[in-house]
């Protein structure tokens, strides 16, 4: 195509009167000169293939700006797009199938809306677009021309089909860069929608916050800034028995109690959480004496639903309590209402009036009936057996994303 324009413009400069000089000084100076030089035949048949040549010319420069700048929109595309990457893969694994169809569903909906709204736009431009107009009146008098000579014709035509062409390529250029500015102004509000919802307690004091993980929807938790350095996402609470804490696996599951006092968070979220990102576990430990102890594990993570929220990890103990979790690794989420212990003769879950990952049933018992005085020996009381075998009177429970 390029060479046969440039034959074309060969051919152009080499006819009687028209210089080569008129053609590269750009399309004003071009015509006024040729007015000048042009007999009337030659003015005829030559300056409207000169106009073409400098329209070309024009389009040619203007797709070239159009691509250059479709390129930085990619570009700023791909980074928008790199900043995203991280939380669109880990959206996949907790949403239901109804989720997903629901998702699937307002993407082509969004999808639709956006190619109306393309094609309004296009239909804009071709209104706007005062080249359409010229060429159109070029058309015609290229029409009124085609008796004259066949060969000029010819060349014209050639013209014509190139320019039009030029023509599709950049209102598809057009098109391309609206669509492009819209899909940056969309990544644009995903990466800022996603620096404002907090993924944890990181940054935030002591008291009440709202966090999403992955795909969940928003959800309050306590945070904690109080009781080991900070940024604490706390699971479960324990300090003055006005929870009941020996319920179904549902209850487990979806969390009870008060944030602002008695609670244990949720096994959904607890998952949720731990999934998603390594985190640490901190207890915290108080006795009626108001001794304080605690134990700190630096990998802990359960299972989801279909595991029965198994204890999948704990990493490394540290602390001055003991490790009485260590028993606890590996066990499903028991219940009153779902044996998941070792034991065959002893249900755990209803004999310690709590649920937790038993074993047969282990060292540890902070979801334990609350008693109002230090009791040994319950096995139903809020125990940590590596530190004493008396009930405790306050437990917390956090968790925190590690670096
Ligand atoms: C933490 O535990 C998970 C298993 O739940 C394991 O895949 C991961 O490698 C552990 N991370 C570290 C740093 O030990
Ligand atoms: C816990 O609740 C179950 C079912 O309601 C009951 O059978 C069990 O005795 C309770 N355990 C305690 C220790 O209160």
């Amino acid at each position: 195509m390029y060479l046969k324009r440039k034959l074309l413009l060969i051919f152009l400069i080499t006819l009687p009167g028209v210089s080569g000089e008129t053609v590269e000084n750009g399309h004003c100076a071009a015509s006024r000169k040729m007015d000048e030089q042009c007999s009337r035949y030659c003015y005829k048949i030559v300056k409207p293939l000169l106009q073409y040549a400098a329209s070309v010319q024009s389009k040619e420069s203007q797709f070239g700006e159009l691509t250059s700048r479709n390129q930085n929109h990619e570009a700023t595309i791909k980074s928008l797009e790199d900043q995203l990457q991280l939380s669109k893969s880990q959206q996949h694994f907790c949403l239901t199938k109804d989720e997903l169809f629901d998702k699937i569903e307002s993407a082509i909906v969004t999808k639709n809306d956006n190619i109306e709204r393309l094609i309004k736009e296009l239909k804009n431009i071709d209104a706007k677009d005062d080249g359409n107009v010229m060429i159109k009146e070029l058309e015609k008098k290229i029409k009124e021309l085609t008796h004259e000579t066949v060969t000029q014709n010819m060349h014209a035509e050639d013209l014509n089909a190139e320019l039009r062409k030029k023509d599709a390529e950049i209102l598809s250029l057009k098109s391309r860069n609206i669509e492009y500015a819209a899909k940056i102004k969309q990544l644009e509000g995903n990466v800022e929608a996603k620096d404002d919802i907090m993924t944890s307690c990181r940054g935030r004091g002591t008291g009440i916050f709202k966090i999403q993980v992955t795909c969940s929807k928003p959800f309050e938790v306590s945070c904690d800034s109080s009781l080991a350095d900070s940024g604490w996402t706390v699971i479960q609470r324990r300090q003055d028995g006005s929870e009941n804490f020996n319920r179904t696996m549902s209850d487990y599951r979806s969390g009870f109690g008060t944030l602002t006092n008695e609670f244990f968070l949720g096994l959904d979220k607890i998952y949720f959480l731990t999934s998603s990102k390594q985190h640490e576990l901190y207890i915290y430990l108080k006795d009626f004496n108001n001794e304080v102890r605690y134990a700190k594990y630096t990998n802990f993570s359960i299972g989801a639903q279909e595991e029965n929220f198994e204890l999948k990890s704990l990493g490394v103990y540290s602390g001055t309590a003991g490790d009485s979790m260590a028993s606890n690794l590996n066990m499903q989420f028991s219940t009153t209402d779902k044996d998941h212990d070792s034991l065959t003769k002893i249900h755990c879950a209803q004999s310690c009036g709590s649920g937790w990952w038993f074993k047969g049933c282990g060292y540890s018992f902070l979801n334990g009936i609350y008693r109002r005085v230090a009791e040994s020996k319950q096995k139903q009381g809020i125990e940590w057996h590596t530190w004493k075998l008396d009930s405790l009177k306050y437990v917390q429970m956090m968790i925190r994303p590690v670096d």
